[in-house]
Protein backbone atom coordinates (compact mmCIF):
# COMPACT_ATOMS: atom_id res chain seq x y z
CA UNK A 1 0.00 0.00 0.00
CA UNK A 2 1.30 3.41 -0.69
CA UNK A 3 2.06 5.98 1.92
CA UNK A 4 1.39 9.63 0.66
CA UNK A 5 1.62 12.72 3.08
CA UNK A 6 1.19 11.65 6.97
CA UNK A 7 1.40 14.21 9.58
CA UNK A 8 4.48 14.27 11.89
CA UNK A 9 4.23 12.97 15.19
CA UNK A 10 3.05 14.52 17.39
CA UNK A 11 1.41 17.72 15.48
CA UNK A 12 -2.16 17.43 16.67
CA UNK A 13 -4.43 15.21 19.00
CA UNK A 14 -4.78 12.38 16.86
CA UNK A 15 -0.31 11.79 16.23
CA UNK A 16 0.11 12.05 20.27
CA UNK A 17 0.69 8.43 21.76
CA UNK A 18 -3.13 7.13 22.98
CA UNK A 19 -4.84 9.20 20.57
CA UNK A 20 -6.74 6.16 20.14
CA UNK A 21 -7.73 5.95 23.74
CA UNK A 22 -8.35 9.53 23.86
CA UNK A 23 -10.80 9.43 20.80
CA UNK A 24 -12.73 6.80 23.03
CA UNK A 25 -12.90 9.09 25.48
CA UNK A 26 -14.54 12.06 23.50
CA UNK A 27 -17.17 9.39 21.06
CA UNK A 28 -18.23 8.29 24.82
CA UNK A 29 -18.56 12.07 25.87
CA UNK A 30 -20.28 12.67 22.55
CA UNK A 31 -23.13 10.05 22.81
CA UNK A 32 -23.62 10.35 26.97
CA UNK A 33 -24.33 14.44 26.25
CA UNK A 34 -26.64 13.80 23.29
CA UNK A 35 -28.07 10.41 24.74
CA UNK A 36 -27.81 8.19 22.15
CA UNK A 37 -26.33 4.48 21.41
CA UNK A 38 -23.40 4.65 19.16
CA UNK A 39 -23.95 1.39 18.06
CA UNK A 40 -27.61 2.09 17.16
CA UNK A 41 -26.30 5.28 15.05
CA UNK A 42 -22.97 3.86 13.22
CA UNK A 43 -25.68 0.44 12.14
CA UNK A 44 -28.01 2.82 10.43
CA UNK A 45 -25.27 5.14 8.86
CA UNK A 46 -23.40 2.13 7.25
CA UNK A 47 -26.48 0.77 6.10
CA UNK A 48 -27.08 4.29 3.70
CA UNK A 49 -24.33 2.84 2.06
CA UNK A 50 -25.93 -0.15 1.01
CA UNK A 51 -23.16 -2.59 0.71
CA UNK A 52 -23.68 -6.22 -0.52
CA UNK A 53 -21.44 -9.39 -0.17
CA UNK A 54 -18.06 -9.06 -1.96
CA UNK A 55 -18.34 -5.03 -1.99
CA UNK A 56 -14.99 -3.30 -1.75
CA UNK A 57 -15.56 -0.20 0.92
CA UNK A 58 -13.11 2.97 1.51
CA UNK A 59 -13.66 4.56 5.09
CA UNK A 60 -11.58 8.79 5.08
CA UNK A 61 -10.28 9.30 8.27
CA UNK A 62 -11.25 5.95 9.93
CA UNK A 63 -9.17 6.49 12.86
CA UNK A 64 -8.72 3.70 15.35
CA UNK A 65 -11.34 1.90 12.40
CA UNK A 66 -14.46 2.10 14.82
CA UNK A 67 -17.01 1.76 11.93
CA UNK A 68 -14.99 -1.31 10.74
CA UNK A 69 -17.04 -3.95 12.66
CA UNK A 70 -20.15 -2.49 11.41
CA UNK A 71 -19.05 -2.53 7.76
CA UNK A 72 -17.59 -6.02 8.04
CA UNK A 73 -21.46 -7.13 9.24
CA UNK A 74 -22.78 -5.20 6.29
CA UNK A 75 -20.38 -7.02 3.67
CA UNK A 76 -22.31 -10.52 4.78
CA UNK A 77 -19.10 -12.16 5.50
CA UNK A 78 -17.32 -11.30 1.89
CA UNK A 79 -15.53 -8.36 0.47
CA UNK A 80 -12.91 -5.61 1.08
CA UNK A 81 -12.46 -2.41 3.55
CA UNK A 82 -9.74 0.02 3.16
CA UNK A 83 -9.54 1.90 6.00
CA UNK A 84 -7.15 4.96 5.47
CA UNK A 85 -6.11 7.75 7.97
CA UNK A 86 -3.49 10.64 7.96
CA UNK A 87 -2.32 9.66 11.74
CA UNK A 88 -0.37 6.43 11.66
CA UNK A 89 -1.08 6.55 15.43
CA UNK A 90 -4.69 6.28 15.00
CA UNK A 91 -4.36 4.02 12.02
CA UNK A 92 -2.18 1.04 14.07
CA UNK A 93 -4.43 1.09 17.29
CA UNK A 94 -7.25 0.58 14.56
CA UNK A 95 -4.98 -2.61 12.49
CA UNK A 96 -4.40 -4.20 16.33
CA UNK A 97 -7.61 -3.97 17.73
CA UNK A 98 -8.99 -5.37 14.47
CA UNK A 99 -6.49 -7.41 14.10
CA UNK A 100 -7.87 -10.72 16.07
CA UNK A 101 -11.24 -10.48 14.45
CA UNK A 102 -10.18 -9.98 11.16
CA UNK A 103 -8.44 -13.36 10.72
CA UNK A 104 -11.55 -14.64 11.99
CA UNK A 105 -13.19 -12.96 9.07
CA UNK A 106 -13.10 -13.86 5.02
CA UNK A 107 -13.88 -9.76 4.77
CA UNK A 108 -10.09 -8.60 3.85
CA UNK A 109 -9.10 -5.61 5.66
CA UNK A 110 -6.95 -3.13 4.52
CA UNK A 111 -4.72 0.05 6.48
CA UNK A 112 -3.47 2.95 4.53
CA UNK A 113 -1.35 5.72 6.26
CA UNK A 114 -2.44 8.52 3.40
CA UNK A 115 -4.04 11.73 3.04
CA UNK A 116 -8.22 11.64 2.24
CA UNK A 117 -7.22 14.89 0.04
CA UNK A 118 -4.92 13.05 -2.22
CA UNK A 119 -6.08 9.69 -2.38
CA UNK A 120 -3.78 6.80 -3.10
CA UNK A 121 -6.76 4.87 -5.30
CA UNK A 122 -7.41 4.73 -8.69
CA UNK A 123 -10.53 6.13 -10.09
CA UNK A 124 -13.85 4.27 -9.75
CA UNK A 125 -12.19 1.29 -7.45
CA UNK A 126 -14.80 1.45 -4.66
CA UNK A 127 -18.55 0.65 -4.79
CA UNK A 128 -18.70 2.71 -1.95
CA UNK A 129 -17.34 5.83 0.54
CA UNK A 130 -17.34 6.35 4.04
CA UNK A 131 -16.69 9.27 6.20
CA UNK A 132 -17.83 9.53 10.09
CA UNK A 133 -16.55 12.86 12.16
CA UNK A 134 -13.48 14.07 10.79
CA UNK A 135 -13.95 16.36 7.73
CA UNK A 136 -14.21 19.59 9.72
CA UNK A 137 -10.78 19.51 10.26
CA UNK A 138 -9.83 18.25 6.57
CA UNK A 139 -7.50 21.43 5.74
CA UNK A 140 -9.51 21.24 1.93
CA UNK A 141 -13.08 19.48 2.48
CA UNK A 142 -14.09 19.99 -1.06
CA UNK A 143 -11.26 17.77 -1.89
CA UNK A 144 -11.93 16.02 0.54
CA UNK A 145 -15.18 14.93 -1.10
CA UNK A 146 -14.32 15.22 -4.80
CA UNK A 147 -11.35 12.29 -3.68
CA UNK A 148 -14.46 10.03 -2.05
CA UNK A 149 -16.22 10.73 -5.34
CA UNK A 150 -13.34 10.24 -7.88
CA UNK A 151 -13.08 6.61 -6.22
CA UNK A 152 -16.26 5.50 -5.58
CA UNK A 153 -17.79 3.78 -9.79
CA UNK A 154 -20.72 5.59 -11.08
CA UNK A 155 -24.11 4.02 -9.20
CA UNK A 156 -21.97 3.85 -5.62
CA UNK A 157 -22.75 5.87 -2.53
CA UNK A 158 -20.93 8.16 -0.48
CA UNK A 159 -21.69 9.13 3.09
CA UNK A 160 -20.50 12.18 5.39
CA UNK A 161 -20.89 12.43 9.07
CA UNK A 162 -19.44 15.42 11.29
CA UNK A 163 -19.88 17.34 14.23
CA UNK A 164 -22.24 20.91 13.42
CA UNK A 165 -25.30 22.41 14.90
CA UNK A 166 -28.05 22.59 12.86
CA UNK A 167 -28.81 26.38 11.18
CA UNK A 168 -31.54 26.78 13.14
CA UNK A 169 -30.08 25.94 16.54
CA UNK A 170 -26.80 28.50 15.33
CA UNK A 171 -28.19 31.41 17.26
CA UNK A 172 -30.09 29.77 20.00
CA UNK A 173 -28.67 29.19 23.60
CA UNK A 174 -28.84 25.01 23.02
CA UNK A 175 -26.59 25.78 19.83
CA UNK A 176 -24.31 28.60 21.86
CA UNK A 177 -23.51 26.34 24.44
CA UNK A 178 -22.06 23.74 22.15
CA UNK A 179 -20.00 25.91 19.96
CA UNK A 180 -18.28 27.73 23.25
CA UNK A 181 -17.56 23.98 24.34
CA UNK A 182 -16.13 23.29 21.25
CA UNK A 183 -15.75 25.69 18.04
CA UNK A 184 -16.01 22.71 15.76
CA UNK A 185 -20.23 22.63 16.44
CA UNK A 186 -20.12 25.80 14.16
CA UNK A 187 -19.17 24.44 11.13
CA UNK A 188 -20.92 24.48 8.61
CA UNK A 189 -22.17 21.33 6.55
CA UNK A 190 -20.31 21.15 3.35
CA UNK A 191 -23.87 20.71 0.56
CA UNK A 192 -22.31 23.75 -1.77
CA UNK A 193 -18.74 21.50 -1.77
CA UNK A 194 -20.50 18.42 -3.49
CA UNK A 195 -19.48 17.43 -6.82
CA UNK A 196 -21.94 18.66 -9.27
CA UNK A 197 -22.51 15.26 -10.58
CA UNK A 198 -24.26 14.24 -7.09
CA UNK A 199 -27.39 12.12 -7.71
CA UNK A 200 -29.67 11.44 -4.50
CA UNK A 201 -28.56 13.78 -2.24
CA UNK A 202 -30.09 13.60 1.16
CA UNK A 203 -29.28 15.87 3.82
CA UNK A 204 -30.42 14.47 7.64
CA UNK A 205 -29.43 15.44 11.23
CA UNK A 206 -28.08 12.65 14.34
CA UNK A 207 -27.00 13.71 17.59
CA UNK A 208 -29.95 15.95 18.67
CA UNK A 209 -29.48 18.27 15.27
CA UNK A 210 -25.84 18.43 16.06
CA UNK A 211 -24.57 16.20 13.57
CA UNK A 212 -25.00 16.30 9.75
CA UNK A 213 -24.95 13.99 7.59
CA UNK A 214 -24.84 13.88 3.76
CA UNK A 215 -25.25 10.77 1.42
CA UNK A 216 -25.05 11.20 -2.40
CA UNK A 217 -25.17 8.36 -5.54
CA UNK A 218 -21.93 8.92 -7.10
CA UNK A 219 -22.60 9.35 -11.41
CA UNK A 220 -19.85 9.93 -13.99
CA UNK A 221 -22.14 12.94 -15.40
CA UNK A 222 -23.94 15.78 -14.16
CA UNK A 223 -27.72 15.86 -14.02
CA UNK A 224 -29.75 15.75 -17.33
CA UNK A 225 -31.24 19.38 -18.96
CA UNK A 226 -32.19 20.49 -21.68
CA UNK A 227 -31.26 24.05 -21.98
CA UNK A 228 -33.03 24.37 -25.59
CA UNK A 229 -36.62 24.35 -24.32
CA UNK A 230 -38.29 27.55 -25.14
CA UNK A 231 -40.05 30.05 -22.85
CA UNK A 232 -43.68 30.71 -23.79
CA UNK A 233 -44.20 34.76 -22.54
CA UNK A 234 -43.53 37.63 -22.82
CA UNK A 235 -39.32 37.34 -22.19
CA UNK A 236 -39.13 34.14 -24.76
CA UNK A 237 -36.19 32.21 -25.15
CA UNK A 238 -34.48 29.60 -23.80
CA UNK A 239 -31.89 28.64 -20.71
CA UNK A 240 -28.89 28.71 -23.33
CA UNK A 241 -30.39 32.02 -24.68
CA UNK A 242 -30.31 33.79 -21.65
CA UNK A 243 -26.84 32.67 -20.37
CA UNK A 244 -24.93 32.29 -23.46
CA UNK A 245 -26.54 35.07 -25.62
CA UNK A 246 -26.07 38.29 -23.44
CA UNK A 247 -25.63 41.48 -25.46
CA UNK A 248 -24.14 44.65 -24.14
CA UNK A 249 -26.78 47.40 -22.54
CA UNK A 250 -28.77 49.70 -24.97
CA UNK A 251 -30.24 52.83 -24.21
CA UNK A 252 -33.23 51.93 -22.37
CA UNK A 253 -35.70 54.35 -24.09
CA UNK A 254 -34.95 52.24 -27.41
CA UNK A 255 -35.21 49.27 -25.40
CA UNK A 256 -38.75 50.06 -24.01
CA UNK A 257 -39.39 50.35 -27.84
CA UNK A 258 -38.46 47.23 -28.64
CA UNK A 259 -40.01 45.57 -25.70
CA UNK A 260 -43.49 47.91 -26.92
CA UNK A 261 -43.12 46.54 -30.50
CA UNK A 262 -42.54 43.04 -29.88
CA UNK A 263 -45.93 43.20 -27.39
CA UNK A 264 -47.93 45.35 -30.39
CA UNK A 265 -46.66 42.20 -32.70
CA UNK A 266 -47.48 39.32 -30.09
CA UNK A 267 -43.85 37.90 -30.58
CA UNK A 268 -41.86 36.84 -27.45
CA UNK A 269 -38.75 39.71 -27.00
CA UNK A 270 -36.09 37.06 -28.01
CA UNK A 271 -37.84 36.16 -31.25
CA UNK A 272 -38.46 39.97 -32.08
CA UNK A 273 -34.71 41.03 -31.18
CA UNK A 274 -33.55 37.88 -32.84
CA UNK A 275 -35.67 38.92 -36.29
CA UNK A 276 -33.97 42.32 -35.65
CA UNK A 277 -30.40 41.31 -35.58
CA UNK A 278 -31.12 38.69 -38.70
CA UNK A 279 -32.07 41.26 -41.07
CA UNK A 280 -29.83 43.98 -39.90
CA UNK A 281 -26.64 41.44 -40.50
CA UNK A 282 -28.33 39.64 -43.76
CA UNK A 283 -26.20 40.97 -46.99
CA UNK A 284 -22.79 40.88 -43.93
C1 LIG B 1 -12.74 12.35 15.16
S1 LIG B 1 -11.66 11.18 14.43
C2 LIG B 1 -12.84 10.05 13.78
C3 LIG B 1 -12.33 8.66 13.71
C4 LIG B 1 -13.30 7.60 13.22
N1 LIG B 1 -13.81 7.92 11.90
C5 LIG B 1 -14.46 7.37 14.15
O1 LIG B 1 -15.58 7.30 13.68
O2 LIG B 1 -14.28 7.21 15.33
C6 LIG B 1 -11.09 12.07 12.98
C7 LIG B 1 -10.00 11.35 12.20
O3 LIG B 1 -9.77 12.06 10.97
C8 LIG B 1 -8.39 11.96 10.70
N2 LIG B 1 -7.99 12.97 9.69
C9 LIG B 1 -7.90 14.31 9.83
N3 LIG B 1 -7.47 14.87 8.68
C10 LIG B 1 -7.29 13.85 7.78
C11 LIG B 1 -6.88 13.78 6.43
N4 LIG B 1 -6.54 14.87 5.72
N5 LIG B 1 -6.82 12.57 5.84
C12 LIG B 1 -7.18 11.45 6.52
N6 LIG B 1 -7.56 11.46 7.80
C13 LIG B 1 -7.62 12.65 8.44
C14 LIG B 1 -7.72 12.16 12.05
O4 LIG B 1 -6.39 11.70 12.05
C15 LIG B 1 -8.67 11.32 12.95
O5 LIG B 1 -8.23 9.98 13.08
Amino acid sequence: MPVFAKKPEDSNEYTRQNAAVVHDNSLRWVFATFESDETTLRNNLVARLQLAQGHRVLVTGAGAGNDLPYLVRSLGGQGEIYAQDIAQEMILSGAERHRVESAKSSVELHFSVSDATNLPFADDYFDAAYHFGGINLFPDIRKGIAEMNRVVRPGGKVVIGDEGVAPWLMDSEYGKMLIRNNSLYACEVPLHLLPESARSVRLSWELSNCFYVIEFSVSDRTPPINIDVAHMGTRGGSIRTRYFGQLEGVDPALRDRIYAEAERLGMSRVEYLESLFRSGLAGH
